[in-house]
């Protein structure tokens, strides 16, 4: 079979470079080696790119990345406007953010569009295509409209809020509708697809039947993929990354301070703030704890140019540094807080260093960081994850210290216990998560992806009974906007 693999953001195959979100970086190994084409933006923009789609083409290990540059009219309101400022703060359950206009959900339709037509040129006898998250809801129905007929997979990085969230989008009946173009929806955790079959039924009338939902379109297969890591990649780099400059530099600056760390997109989901209030609660309520444990905080800038952005980067600056005024002394800072990306090869080395990881997301998919953190410990002297029970991570990672990111008191509670946890129960809880990452490597995910879409296209036959008529077509909500 020949794959096409699709997703707004790519990553080149260098370990040394910054990464940018846990999508990109987990696909990079496992597209490297399959063989498949991975098509996505090219972070460039260009005037009537809708005309003619550019590509740049590279080689990627067995297979090929192919950039596009996006069409410059609409670029602005796909990304900034309907896919970061309407879908992700809705995908998080953060309603009260969502900021969008009619004209961001044309772009969105106009970028997907334009994607499913630049798609035509890699599809061959044989060709099935996945397409990932959130930015191309409705990349499916556009390549059915274009005539496309082979297996088209759709997996979702994010979380799928409840129904009653997901009403808040606007048109959101209409991109539900269109993912209903794909064979197969593939979701993180079961709530996540309880949440999305609680919305086909309550808000749609359809009825999902072991995991099938029947549209115009034919069947369509909703199942729970979560995605994992390479989890002895990771630890072989970890390893090796201990001799790495930064790394040695941060090791010698601790005198024999413990180390507690994030890495975190500088994002509103990630629950920078609380952890960081929680971290100045611990060394109120426990003075003793100052000079001998401080955070390294890696909070890697993205989405700038959006509002909500540019505030949290405000607030957590003045935060952090408030908090450091009121605890830090001549010779120790409590938090050291860095806005810039670092490659895998270093951040693994950093995660080994420290001997509490904190991931405390107030909604996330599944977070990559809660996995890469717990690989990356030295066997015979794990580390401890504190971890939100609110990410993905936690259903597998069950013997972390889950915490609720509300809980103040609760997370300063854990961390304090993360810091003085004796070495039986650290190995203990690290060899059970351990063997949680060896049986969910993000090889056996995409394998498993990849057999299901195939299988449920064979599945797939269109349904000879139509769908009620208010729910067709599926462009029905705003008949001036002009979709090709
Ligand atoms: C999350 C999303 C990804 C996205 C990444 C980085 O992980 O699920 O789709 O690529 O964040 O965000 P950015 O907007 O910088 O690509």
């Amino acid at each position: 079979m020949n794959l096409v693999v699709v997703s707004n953001r790519v990553a080149r195959g260098k370990a040394h470079e910054p990464m940018t979100g846990g999508l990109a970086a987990a696909l990079l190994s496992v597209v490297e080696n399959s063989g498949a084409i991975w098509v996505g933006s090219s972070g460039r923009v260009r005037d009537g790119a809708h005309k003619e789609p550019f590509a740049e083409i590279e080689a990627l290990g067995a297979g090929a990345l192919a950039m596009l540059d996006l069409p410059a009219a609409h670029y602005g309101g796909y990304y900034e406007g309907f896919a970061n400022s309407a879908l992700w703060p809705a995908l998080h359950s953060r309603s009260d953010l969502i900021r969008t206009c009619q004209e961001d959900y044309f772009s969105y339709r106009e970028v997907n569009a334009f994607m499913a037509k630049a798609l035509l040129r890699f599809e061959k006898p044989g060709t099935a295509f996945w397409i990932q998250d959130y930015h191309f809801l409705a990349l499916g129905a556009e390549l059915r409209d274009l005539g496309v007929t082979q297996p088209i997979g759709f997996f979702l990085h994010t979380p799928w809020p409840e129904r009653a969230v997901v009403g808040g989008v606007p048109h959101h009946r209409e991109l539900v509708e269109a993912m209903l173009a794909y064979d197969l929806i593939g979701f993180q955790t079961q709530d996540d697809c309880d949440n999305f079959i609680g919305y086909l039924s309550a808000d749609l009338g359809l009825n999902v039947s072991n995991g099938v939902v029947t549209s115009r379109y034919g069947t369509s297969r909703l199942q729970v993929f979560p995605i994992g890591i390479d989890p002895q990649k990771f630890a072989e780099q970890a390893a090796k990354a201990v001799s790495h400059p930064d790394v040695s530099r941060l090791r010698r600056s601790l005198n024999g301070e413990k180390l507690a760390i994030g890495v975190d997109r500088l994002d509103y989901s990630k629950g920078l703030v609380n952890r960081i209030n929680a971290f100045d609660r611990m060394w109120t309520l426990r003075p003793s704890l100052a000079r001998t444990a401080s955070l390294l905080q890696i909070a890697t800038p993205s989405r700038g140019a959006i509002e909500a952005y540019g505030n949290l980067q405000e607030e957590l600056a003045k935060l952090v540094s408030e908090v450091n005024g009121r605890h830090g002394e001549v010779d120790w800072t409590p938090i050291r807080y860095l806005n810039k990306g670092y490659g895998q090869n270093v951040l693994a080395g950093l995660y080994r260093t420290a001997q509490v990881g904190v991931v405390t997301p107030l909604h996330d998919g599944m977070n990559l960081v809660a996995k890469e953190y717990v690989a990356a410990q030295h066997p015979a002297d794990p580390g401890v994850l504190v971890l939100s029970k609110f990410a993905g991570a936690a259903n597998e990672l069950d013997t972390a210290l889950l915490v609720n990111p509300h809980d103040i008191d609760g997370m300063a509670g854990a961390i304090a216990t993360a810091l003085s946890m004796p070495l039986t129960e650290r190995r203990m809880r690290w060899e059970a998560m351990m063997e949680k990452l060896r049986a969910g490597t993000i090889q056996q995910w995409f394998a498993d992806f990849v057999d299901a879409l195939q299988e449920s296209r064979l599945e797939r036959a269109p349904d000879p009974s139509p769908m009620a008529p208010s729910l067709w077509p599926l462009r029905s909500v705003n008949s001036n906007l002009r979709y090709h």
